[in-house]
């Protein structure tokens, strides 16, 4: 009979045979996909894995500082964490095409993530938290006639650059078995359990050019957002839930004084794969209580929209 603790097991003896006593490398993004994979590699492997955890500053609050404590402290796994806010932003500086943003942070990301690899002598493996359906999906990609709507950056292209070879140990897995192996190894569930995050980061929630005070904003309304979310019990109801901050400025009265302020909208929609999606129906209630927070906490936003588009015609995202 075929058991989530019996896979991981085989899976573990595979790697073991695969990789020999060669060293391994990781990317680390602090999704479930990553996070299991390196979870598993390093039960099986232990200190031949060194993961690299490439922090582009388009992360949300909190965010990087849990990667490396889980990591770190809890599995006390070899973790490399390299800064490069300052790097990603300056390469962003005057870019407003979403396309261009994702392509920008697209090499960078894999620039960084060989510098720091060269750093650490290199390797023969990098193991990369590829699932079943991304197998597929860069199958498509490349053969079919399809034209790509939003390009997807992983590390793709280096490990033939650098002559490594490739440990995919979820390959054969679904999203709902990577969180099952995920709590078979002891994962937090608010890791398992946590909304798609796109690779270019709250770049893309950011229509226009990306800067750092942008960023602070935005990040302060999205975790506003997501707090009042967890409050109500909703976050697991929900497949993603974000802010977006708007390239406009709006009319507002505050006190006694007039504002002129940054917009911003929120969404959050239900789906099974991210295809094709629903808005998440919440009451007016909650949306009211959340708008008056924002507007409240977060100097410099004086409007609070709500996106009622679903999928199709919409994207999930913004950009
Ligand atoms: P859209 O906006 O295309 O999003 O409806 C569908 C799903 O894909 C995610 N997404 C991305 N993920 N890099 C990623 O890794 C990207 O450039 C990217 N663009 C969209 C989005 O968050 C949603 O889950």
């Amino acid at each position: 009979q075929w058991t989530m603790a019996g896979f991981k097991e085989m899976e573990i003896a595979h790697i073991r045979e695969q990789v020999g006593k060669e060293k391994v490398i990781c990317g680390l993004s602090g999704g479930v996909d990553s996070s299991v994979a390196a979870i598993l590699l390093h039960e099986a492997i232990g200190d031949q894995l060194t993961c690299i955890f490439v922090d582009h500053g388009l992360l949300r609050v909190g965010e990087a500082e849990d990667v490396v404590r889980t990591f770190r402290q809890k599995y006390n796994i070899n973790l490399v964490h390299r800064d490069a806010t300052a790097l990603f932003l300056e390469n962003l500086k005057g870019v407003t095409d979403p396309e261009q943003k994702r392509k920008i942070i697209g090499r960078l990301f894999i620039e960084v993530f060989e510098e720091e690899a060269v750093k650490l002598g290199g390797a023969d493996f990098l193991a990369q938290g590829t699932l079943y359906p991304d197998v597929i999906e860069s199958v498509s990609f490349t053969g079919g006639p399809s034209v790509t709507i939003k390009s997807h950056h992983n590390v793709g292209g280096l490990p033939e650059r650098m002559k490594m070879k490739l440990v995919e140990p979820l390959r054969e897995l679904f999203k709902d078995e990577v969180r099952a192996l995920g709590r078979e190894l002891g994962l937090p569930e608010v890791v398992i359990g946590r909304h798609p995050f796109p690779g270019p980061g709250l770049a893309i929630r950011i229509p226009g050019e990306v800067t750092a005070e942008k960023l602070t904003l935005l990040r302060k309304v999205d975790s506003i957002f997501l707090e009042e979310i967890r409050q109500v019990g909703l976050y697991d109801a929900i497949w993603q839930a974000f802010a977006v901050l708007l390239p406009v400025r709006s009319v507002g009265v505050m006190g006694d004084g007039r504002t002129y302020d940054r917009v911003c909208a929120l969404r959050a929609v239900t789906s099974t794969d991210g295809m094709t999606a629903e808005v998440f129906p919440f009451d007016m209630a909650f949306l009211n209580r959340v708008a008056s927070r924002i507007v409240n906490e977060v100097r410099g936003i004086n409007r609070v929209t709500y996106d009622v588009t679903s999928k199709p015609p919409g994207t999930i995202e913004w950009e």
